[in-house]
């Protein structure tokens, strides 16, 4: 009865379906390895914590945060921006703290878009774009990533009367994991400037890269017309903080804040200040927390090769997207995977229509234990009932 229509339309999550999975092999004794959820299993950096122990003794960060007491983070981040990609921000009018890329998203669709505005989201993508498009009353057209492109998408296919407001990208990709470079978003920035479509690139895998391979910035291309989402969640495993930032296209970042003004504060003061110590931490920092993930990747790309799966090779994020040979129901298999051998993964197709077939691992346990989830999904048929029968 309280359910508004846009409320209504916020998809239901495969992720409980899995929560309940998880739960029913822990019924049935499993040992569980849950790879389903991409949330660090790292330890942010000890000066980073240090930083909010001392901030919660300090009584300055107890009260309201207001716009200017969020210029050291904003600093920190025009700083961070300009270190590694070398993107100059204004961080009085390009920059913007966030609650989290995902808070910044939701909230940047509102205060771009009109309801009944064509937003183009990649397919298979982050499944809360969905739920945040269906909050702004859009239509979403979606964008295939098709494993053959490298899963980039072709902005030339797209017809000409779709006449997309905003567009969202996303590389490292998550759930693929591939990858793009920068003429990829100079290309990209061209296609929406010529239409009068926002790019919104979401961008919280920019510091999980392995090797020497390094994420570019759409902002790279300029800024206008081009907001870019960071976030501290996985670069910083500071998912619990609830902390990034949102910089580019000077209209759009005062519209997201106009909008944000009405709905929430900012990060507590506490919060703000860790997260500026950690962009200005030393890139070392970042890159021993990439090796984990990357040992993790050598670890687990081969046990899956081994099982017949086609799994291409990460050269950043937190996931492995696999191809699994025969696979016509993901959620079906991945509920049955949990069930029998306690391996919990994310099915494809959670992530939209066009990820069916796949299933998606979070690099989130040490190498060995990849291994034994590999080995274990060895015995599970790829089709077959569901023996709860969900
Ligand atoms: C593509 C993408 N965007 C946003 C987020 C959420 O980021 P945050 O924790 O900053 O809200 C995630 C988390 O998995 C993600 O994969």
């Amino acid at each position: 009865m309280w359910m508004s229509s846009r409320a209504a339309d916020v998809p239901g999550s495969v992720f409980a379906l899995m929560d309940a999975a998880k739960s029913r092999a822990r019924a049935r004794g499993l040992d569980v390895i849950d790879l389903s959820i991409g949330s660090s299993d790292q330890s942010p950096p000890k000066a980073v914590l240090e930083a909010l122990r001392q901030a919660t003794r300090d009584p300055l960060t107890y009260r309201y945060p207001l716009f200017s007491d969020t210029a050291p983070l904003r600093e920190a981040a025009a700083a961070y921006l300009l270190r590694r990609f070398g993107v100059r921000a204004d961080p009085e009018t390009e920059v913007l703290p966030l609650i989290g890329a995902q808070e910044g998203l939701a909230h940047l669709l509102l205060a771009v878009t009109d309801p009944g505005d064509t937003l183009l989201l990649p397919d298979p993508g982050y499944p809360p774009y969905l739920g945040a498009a269906a909050v702004a009353g859009l239509r979403t057209v979606p964008l295939p990533l098709r494993p053959k492109c490298g899963f980039l998408p072709d902005l030339k296919a797209v017809p000409d009367e779709v006449q997309p407001r905003a567009l969202v990208l996303n590389y490292p990709n998550n759930p693929t994991s591939a990858v793009a470079d920068a003429a990829f978003f100079t290309e990209a920035t061209a296609w929406c400037r010529a239409r009068g479509t926002l790019l919104i690139h979401d961008h919280p895998y920019a510091e999980l890269t392995f090797g020497d391979y390094r994420a570019p910035s759409a902002l790279e291309a300029g800024q206008g017309g081009v907001v870019e989402l960071h976030s501290l969640s996985k670069t910083h495993h500071m998912g619990g903080f609830r902390v990034g930032f949102a910089a580019g296209d000077a209209g759009a970042i005062a519209a997201l804040a106009r909008v944000k003004g009405a709905v929430d504060f900012h990060p507590y003061l506490g919060i703000q200040r860790a997260a500026a110590l950690a962009l200005g931490l030393p890139d070392e920092v970042g890159r021993a927390g990439a090796a984990v993930f990357q040992a993790r990747r050598d670890a687990l790309i081969p046990a899956l090769r081994g099982l017949g799966w086609e799994v291409h090779w990460p050269q950043a994020s937190m996931y492995a997207w696999a191809q699994v040979p025969g696979l016509t129901d993901s959620v079906a298999y991945a509920v049955r995977a949990a069930e029998e051998s306690g391996v919990v993964v994310s099915p494809g197709r959670a992530f939209g229509a066009r990820g069916e077939g796949f299933v998606r691992f979070a690099l989130v346990q040490p190498p060995e234990v990849l291994v034994a989830a590999a080995q274990r999904l060895a015995g599970v048929a790829v089709r077959g009932k569901i023996s709860s029968g969900t």
